[in-house]
């Protein structure tokens, strides 16, 4: 379906092997890989932020909002200007003073810490289009509450006690293409809004059957997988049923078939990540969309496990082309079972699973065997080479861990506690307080990395508006514009394993010219509608044989 320029190449020289070639090729990359110890770098970046990163936000100020739940007794970081939180209701401390949420500089790593009134625990956040982040709902005397974050140097959240009109914990959201953001589900919610509600008579909520009926024996199907596409409507998965919603209307427009096999949600928990939305020439034209739903575990596995039987995760993905007439999900086995794994879009437009588990669910200690190892997805590749192991990381990261894709094109990883409080001693896995750095292995390819040095007009894009990309080359020379790629990645709000509002985009390239002194000048086409991109902020990155820039913030609107 998706065109990335090199693997383009690869398929062609493929194609021009005789048989033996390619089986003795083929062999040889299969050793090659058995003893390899698999690419990418792990780098511990901080021993402790003073919270477990169980939620995670990256703001177009190059600064990580992370916060964890206020009920989890104390931290090892004290809330700002010698605040204390009192609440009683609270189960673990009435009193508190220490923090649950720091802002991370991504520059110069320092940790800030930030004050929450009330708890927010497994809830839902996105960026809204003016940049200032939007968190809803969460537990107790959470529940109904909408936060905002404005991103400056000494900002700290802002609460709105009933911004949500009906309790939602474990919720999912999506921003529209009007700027709102839809919030769908939540613990015995089967039911979705909208935020941020402008008038009283907006307080209302809209039901949704599929919520109840894809529950599993335990009642659980929490955190569903929501993703915007091309046609406007949201596609909305549960466990093993998906179906597209027109939140305008509140119809169900379409059932897709099941996915086999194991559930997918919380405690279930495997991950979803709609692939790269290739937009066309015209690039107000209907795109293709393909959504990849991979890990889980099977219905049973968290009743199983909280009795001390761990079954193994889930070893498999489902992709379906969600734009097709009569779509079906094809099914790839993962190199590794997997549940509670997170699947991060790469600038390249790879997908990397990575943190959770070998066996047991999401949930209180119910985790076993972590999985350690990292694999990347490549969408291009045929069926039965699209995975990698990379290198495995030192720290487990289970429930309650994070991950988030950072502007130079690593990934941030944080938290893990499956235990109800802080507890750094005599459990099987303690609360994490670091935050991990992961680098693809792409980040090795330093002499084909592109510079980005100006986007013009600026770095507003409008739709539709073609603009520019002067990039500076230090080494490579750029063979020819089949040799790049230019995409957008929308900031996700991260929990769960689930990535809200994960989305990458493919720009058409219009020309390349330049190569002497190696500067270039590219010329793009920005999405053509908010319905193909919502407003807001994006990284845009230039991706050189496989090696991409940094990333620049754009706003689209
Ligand atoms: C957090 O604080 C606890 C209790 O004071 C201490 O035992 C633990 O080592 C601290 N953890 C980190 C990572 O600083
Ligand atoms: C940590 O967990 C252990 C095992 O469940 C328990 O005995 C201990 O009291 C816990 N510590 C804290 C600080 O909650």
């Amino acid at each position: 379906m998706r065109l990335l320029p090199h693997s383009k190449k690869t398929r062609l020289a493929m194609a021009t092997l005789s048989p033996l070639a390619l089986a003795m090729l083929i062999f040889a990359a299969c050793c090659v890989l058995s003893l390899a110890s698999g690419g990418g770098e792990w780098k511990l970046m901080k021993r402790s932020i003073g919270i477990s990163a169980m939620h995670m936000a990256l703001l177009p100020n190059d600064r990580v909002i992370i916060f964890d739940r206020t009920d989890f007794g104390p931290s090892n970081v004290s809330l700002p200007k010698g605040r204390c939180r009192k609440d009683p209701h609270d189960q673990a401390l009435q009193t508190d003073c220490w923090a649950h949420s720091v802002e991370l500089d991504l520059v110069t790593h320092a940790v800030r810490s930030l004050t929450l009134q009330t708890d927010t625990w497994c809830s839902s956040g996105a960026l809204a289009p003016d940049g200032h982040l939007i968190q809803t709902g969460g537990f107790n005397d959470g529940e109904r509450v909408v936060r905002t974050f404005s991103p400056c140097s000494d900002c700290d959240w802002a609460e709105t006690p009933d911004g949500l009109a009906v309790r939602r914990w474990y919720a999912s959201n999506q921003i529209l293409p009007d700027g709102r953001i839809i919030v769908v589900g939540g613990r015995k919610e089967f039911s979705y809004e909208f935020v941020p509600k402008t008038d009283p008579s907006e307080q209302c909520t809209y039901p949704l059957d599929f919520l109840s009926e894809t529950r599993d024996e335990c009642e659980n199907n929490l955190y569903p997988f929501v993703h915007l596409l091309p046609d406007g409507t949201l596609f909305l998965f549960s466990n093993t049923k998906a179906i597209s919603l027109d939140y305008m209307t509140h119809r169900v427009v379409r059932t897709f078939p099941a996915l086999s096999g194991e559930s997918r949600n919380y405690p279930s928990t495997g991950s979803s990540a709609m692939l790269p939305l290739i937009l066309a020439v015209n690039s107000t034209q209907p795109v293709d969309a393909e959504v990849l739903v991979c890990g889980g575990a099977p219905s049973h596995s968290n009743f199983q496990a909280n009795k001390g039987l761990f079954l193994p995760a889930s070893r498999t993905c489902g992709r379906i082309k969600a734009t097709d007439d009569s779509p079906e999900w094809s099914i790839e086995a993962m190199p590794l079972n997997r549940v509670m794994g997170d699947m991060i879009m790469l600038p390249t437009g790879e997908v990397l699973i990575i943190n959770g588990a070998r066996k047991g669910t999401a949930g209180w200690g119910v985790g076993r065997d972590p999985v350690l190892s990292p694999v990347l997805y490549k969408p291009d590749e045929p069926i039965g080479h699209r995975f990698e192991v990379l290198s495995p990381a030192s720290i487990p990261r289970l429930y309650h861990s994070s991950a988030h894709l950072l502007p130079d094109g690593r990934v941030l990883v944080g938290g893990s506690n499956p235990n109800m409080r802080y507890n750094f001693s005599g459990v099987l896995f303690p609360t994490e307080l670091s935050l991990d750095i992961f680098s693809p292995p792409y980040m090795k390819l330093k002499s084909s990395r592109p510079r980005i040095t100006s986007i013009k007009p600026g770095r507003t894009l409008s739709y539709s508006q073609h603009f520019f990309i002067n990039i500076e080359m230090k080494e490579k020379a750029i063979k020819g514009v089949d040799t790049i790629l230019v995409t957008m990645v929308a900031p996700s709000f991260t929990t769960h394993s689930v990535s809200m509002n994960q989305r990458l985009l493919v720009l058409t390239v219009m020309g390349l010219k330049g190569g002497h002194d190696g500067s270039y000048r590219v010329e793009c086409v920005p999405p053509g509608s908010a319905v193909l991109a919502p407003p807001g902020y994006y990284l845009l990155y230039l991706v050189h044989g496989g090696s991409p820039s940094r990333g620049v913030w754009v706003r689209l609107r």
